[in-house]
Protein backbone atom coordinates (compact mmCIF):
# COMPACT_ATOMS: atom_id res chain seq x y z
CA UNK A 1 0.00 0.00 0.00
CA UNK A 2 2.88 2.38 1.00
CA UNK A 3 4.33 2.00 -2.62
CA UNK A 4 1.52 2.83 -4.35
CA UNK A 5 0.70 5.92 -1.98
CA UNK A 6 3.93 6.57 -2.52
CA UNK A 7 4.31 6.31 -6.45
CA UNK A 8 0.73 8.13 -6.41
CA UNK A 9 2.54 11.30 -4.71
CA UNK A 10 5.34 11.02 -6.99
CA UNK A 11 3.49 11.30 -9.90
CA UNK A 12 0.98 13.94 -8.60
CA UNK A 13 3.71 16.73 -7.40
CA UNK A 14 5.50 15.76 -11.03
CA UNK A 15 2.41 16.40 -13.16
CA UNK A 16 2.01 19.71 -11.05
CA UNK A 17 5.42 21.10 -11.78
CA UNK A 18 4.93 20.07 -15.68
CA UNK A 19 2.34 22.83 -15.82
CA UNK A 20 3.24 26.21 -14.52
CA UNK A 21 -0.16 27.41 -13.95
CA UNK A 22 -0.84 24.49 -11.73
CA UNK A 23 2.41 24.83 -9.83
CA UNK A 24 1.31 28.31 -9.21
CA UNK A 25 -1.27 27.37 -7.53
CA UNK A 26 -0.12 25.17 -5.60
CA UNK A 27 3.08 27.14 -4.26
CA UNK A 28 0.12 29.79 -3.54
CA UNK A 29 -1.22 27.06 -1.17
CA UNK A 30 2.48 26.37 0.56
CA UNK A 31 3.09 30.79 0.45
CA UNK A 32 -0.07 31.59 2.47
CA UNK A 33 0.97 28.64 5.20
CA UNK A 34 4.08 30.51 5.67
CA UNK A 35 1.97 33.59 6.42
CA UNK A 36 -0.65 32.10 8.20
CA UNK A 37 0.89 33.57 11.77
CA UNK A 38 0.56 37.01 11.01
CA UNK A 39 -3.21 36.80 10.52
CA UNK A 40 -3.51 35.19 13.88
CA UNK A 41 -2.92 36.40 17.67
CA UNK A 42 -1.67 33.16 19.22
CA UNK A 43 1.38 31.83 17.11
CA UNK A 44 4.67 31.99 18.57
CA UNK A 45 3.43 33.25 21.84
CA UNK A 46 7.39 34.78 22.66
CA UNK A 47 6.24 37.26 25.77
CA UNK A 48 5.08 33.97 27.82
CA UNK A 49 8.25 32.16 27.11
CA UNK A 50 10.76 31.58 30.42
CA UNK A 51 13.85 29.95 28.37
CA UNK A 52 15.83 32.61 27.10
CA UNK A 53 17.11 29.53 24.42
CA UNK A 54 13.75 28.22 23.53
CA UNK A 55 12.54 31.99 22.88
CA UNK A 56 15.68 32.64 20.71
CA UNK A 57 14.55 29.57 18.94
CA UNK A 58 11.29 30.88 18.26
CA UNK A 59 12.42 34.32 16.98
CA UNK A 60 14.43 32.77 14.47
CA UNK A 61 11.46 30.33 13.48
CA UNK A 62 9.26 33.69 12.79
CA UNK A 63 12.49 34.60 10.90
CA UNK A 64 12.68 31.45 8.47
CA UNK A 65 8.82 31.67 7.83
CA UNK A 66 9.17 35.51 6.71
CA UNK A 67 12.39 34.11 4.47
CA UNK A 68 9.95 31.64 2.86
CA UNK A 69 7.28 33.75 2.05
CA UNK A 70 9.74 35.55 -0.33
CA UNK A 71 11.22 32.75 -1.37
CA UNK A 72 7.74 31.41 -2.39
CA UNK A 73 6.96 34.41 -3.96
CA UNK A 74 9.96 34.72 -5.86
CA UNK A 75 9.44 31.34 -7.16
CA UNK A 76 5.98 32.04 -8.51
CA UNK A 77 7.04 35.41 -9.83
CA UNK A 78 9.84 33.46 -12.02
CA UNK A 79 7.20 30.98 -13.43
CA UNK A 80 5.36 34.34 -14.28
CA UNK A 81 2.10 33.13 -12.03
CA UNK A 82 0.12 35.61 -9.89
CA UNK A 83 1.46 35.77 -6.29
CA UNK A 84 -2.16 34.81 -4.14
CA UNK A 85 -1.73 35.87 -0.73
CA UNK A 86 -5.28 36.31 0.84
CA UNK A 87 -6.36 33.02 0.24
CA UNK A 88 -10.04 31.73 2.73
CA UNK A 89 -8.89 30.48 5.66
CA UNK A 90 -10.28 27.00 4.74
CA UNK A 91 -7.51 27.11 2.30
CA UNK A 92 -4.91 26.67 4.48
CA UNK A 93 -3.61 24.03 5.76
CA UNK A 94 -2.93 25.48 9.45
CA UNK A 95 -6.21 26.67 9.68
CA UNK A 96 -7.79 23.57 8.32
CA UNK A 97 -5.68 21.44 11.18
CA UNK A 98 -6.87 23.46 13.94
CA UNK A 99 -10.70 22.99 12.70
CA UNK A 100 -9.63 19.23 13.85
CA UNK A 101 -7.70 20.47 17.17
CA UNK A 102 -9.62 20.19 20.50
CA UNK A 103 -7.79 22.73 22.40
CA UNK A 104 -6.77 26.60 22.44
CA UNK A 105 -3.29 27.39 23.20
CA UNK A 106 -3.79 31.46 23.27
CA UNK A 107 -1.90 32.39 26.37
CA UNK A 108 -3.32 35.22 28.20
CA UNK A 109 -1.61 37.16 31.18
CA UNK A 110 -3.81 36.13 33.94
CA UNK A 111 -2.66 32.25 33.20
CA UNK A 112 -0.73 30.51 36.10
CA UNK A 113 2.75 29.63 34.95
CA UNK A 114 1.67 26.08 34.52
CA UNK A 115 -1.30 27.20 32.53
CA UNK A 116 1.28 29.14 30.17
CA UNK A 117 3.51 26.23 29.76
CA UNK A 118 1.09 23.59 28.92
CA UNK A 119 -0.62 26.15 26.25
CA UNK A 120 3.29 27.23 24.86
CA UNK A 121 3.64 22.87 24.57
CA UNK A 122 0.53 22.98 22.72
CA UNK A 123 1.46 25.63 20.15
CA UNK A 124 4.71 23.83 20.03
CA UNK A 125 3.34 20.33 19.37
CA UNK A 126 0.69 21.68 16.37
CA UNK A 127 3.76 23.39 15.04
CA UNK A 128 5.83 20.00 14.68
CA UNK A 129 3.00 17.98 13.70
CA UNK A 130 2.03 20.66 10.75
CA UNK A 131 5.89 20.69 10.05
CA UNK A 132 6.37 17.30 9.50
CA UNK A 133 3.31 16.79 7.26
CA UNK A 134 4.71 20.12 5.22
CA UNK A 135 8.17 18.46 5.14
CA UNK A 136 7.36 15.46 3.78
CA UNK A 137 5.38 16.94 1.18
CA UNK A 138 7.91 18.92 0.60
CA UNK A 139 10.22 16.28 -0.32
CA UNK A 140 8.03 15.49 -3.03
CA UNK A 141 7.95 18.41 -4.66
CA UNK A 142 11.82 18.95 -4.16
CA UNK A 143 12.09 16.42 -6.12
CA UNK A 144 9.59 16.73 -8.87
CA UNK A 145 11.15 20.74 -8.79
CA UNK A 146 14.60 18.82 -9.40
CA UNK A 147 14.12 16.74 -12.56
CA UNK A 148 11.87 19.43 -14.28
CA UNK A 149 10.74 22.64 -13.24
CA UNK A 150 11.75 24.82 -16.06
CA UNK A 151 14.05 26.93 -13.64
CA UNK A 152 16.51 26.24 -11.20
CA UNK A 153 15.81 28.77 -8.63
CA UNK A 154 12.29 27.03 -7.72
CA UNK A 155 14.13 23.77 -6.80
CA UNK A 156 16.90 26.02 -4.43
CA UNK A 157 13.74 27.96 -3.09
CA UNK A 158 12.24 24.78 -1.94
CA UNK A 159 15.21 23.16 -0.92
CA UNK A 160 16.40 26.38 1.42
CA UNK A 161 12.64 25.87 2.86
CA UNK A 162 12.70 22.37 3.08
CA UNK A 163 16.40 22.47 4.86
CA UNK A 164 14.50 25.37 7.68
CA UNK A 165 11.37 22.96 8.40
CA UNK A 166 13.32 19.48 9.10
CA UNK A 167 15.34 22.40 11.92
CA UNK A 168 11.85 23.70 13.10
CA UNK A 169 10.65 20.03 13.48
CA UNK A 170 14.06 19.25 15.94
CA UNK A 171 13.56 22.08 17.90
CA UNK A 172 9.62 21.99 18.62
CA UNK A 173 9.46 18.12 19.90
CA UNK A 174 12.47 18.80 22.18
CA UNK A 175 11.40 22.30 23.84
CA UNK A 176 8.32 20.09 24.45
CA UNK A 177 9.73 17.42 26.36
CA UNK A 178 12.05 20.11 28.51
CA UNK A 179 8.57 22.17 29.05
CA UNK A 180 6.38 18.72 30.50
CA UNK A 181 6.66 15.12 31.65
CA UNK A 182 7.18 12.72 29.41
CA UNK A 183 3.81 10.97 29.70
CA UNK A 184 2.34 14.47 29.51
CA UNK A 185 4.51 15.50 26.23
CA UNK A 186 3.59 12.00 24.60
CA UNK A 187 -0.29 12.02 25.36
CA UNK A 188 0.02 15.79 23.97
CA UNK A 189 1.75 14.94 20.78
CA UNK A 190 -1.01 12.56 20.27
CA UNK A 191 -4.09 14.50 20.47
CA UNK A 192 -2.12 17.44 17.83
CA UNK A 193 -0.66 14.34 15.65
CA UNK A 194 -4.50 13.10 15.25
CA UNK A 195 -5.93 16.72 14.59
CA UNK A 196 -3.25 16.92 11.63
CA UNK A 197 -4.08 13.76 10.21
CA UNK A 198 -7.22 14.58 9.64
CA UNK A 199 -7.06 18.08 8.70
CA UNK A 200 -4.56 16.54 6.21
CA UNK A 201 -6.86 14.44 4.70
CA UNK A 202 -9.68 17.12 4.81
CA UNK A 203 -7.17 19.69 2.73
CA UNK A 204 -5.71 17.40 0.39
CA UNK A 205 -8.83 16.27 -0.15
CA UNK A 206 -10.48 19.43 -1.01
CA UNK A 207 -8.00 20.94 -2.74
CA UNK A 208 -6.86 18.21 -4.83
CA UNK A 209 -11.02 18.16 -6.15
CA UNK A 210 -10.51 22.06 -6.54
CA UNK A 211 -7.77 22.21 -8.20
CA UNK A 212 -9.64 19.17 -11.06
CA UNK A 213 -12.04 21.25 -11.30
CA UNK A 214 -10.39 24.88 -11.32
CA UNK A 215 -7.66 23.41 -13.12
CA UNK A 216 -9.51 20.67 -15.36
CA UNK A 217 -7.15 21.52 -19.31
CA UNK A 218 -3.56 21.48 -17.12
CA UNK A 219 -3.62 18.08 -15.85
CA UNK A 220 -2.46 15.37 -18.12
CA UNK A 221 -6.43 13.65 -18.98
CA UNK A 222 -5.06 10.32 -18.53
CA UNK A 223 -4.11 11.06 -14.92
CA UNK A 224 -7.42 13.14 -13.97
CA UNK A 225 -9.41 10.33 -12.88
CA UNK A 226 -6.94 8.75 -10.84
CA UNK A 227 -6.37 11.82 -8.89
CA UNK A 228 -10.24 12.58 -8.46
CA UNK A 229 -10.38 8.92 -7.32
CA UNK A 230 -7.55 9.15 -4.69
CA UNK A 231 -9.62 12.71 -3.23
CA UNK A 232 -12.54 10.76 -3.10
CA UNK A 233 -10.07 8.15 -1.18
CA UNK A 234 -8.84 10.37 1.19
CA UNK A 235 -12.41 11.81 1.88
CA UNK A 236 -13.85 8.38 2.68
CA UNK A 237 -11.02 7.98 4.74
CA UNK A 238 -11.46 11.15 7.34
CA UNK A 239 -15.16 9.65 7.48
CA UNK A 240 -14.10 6.55 8.85
CA UNK A 241 -11.20 7.82 10.75
FE1 LIG B 1 8.10 27.50 6.45
FE1 LIG C 1 8.62 25.96 9.53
Amino acid sequence: MHVIVDGAKRQLHRDIVDNPSLHGRVLNLYLNGEAYPHWVSDYFPIAHVEAPELAAKMRQHIADENKHIALYKAAIEKMGQPIIEDLPHSFIFNSVVRHYTPVSWAIYDNHDADSKRLKLAHFLAHAHCLEKRVARSLDYHLEACEQRAHSPYIAKAVGAVLADEYRHIAYTVEAIHDLLPTTSAQALLRIHQLAERRGNLDFSASQLKRLLQENRADWPSSHRYFYRFCSLAMRTLLFFD
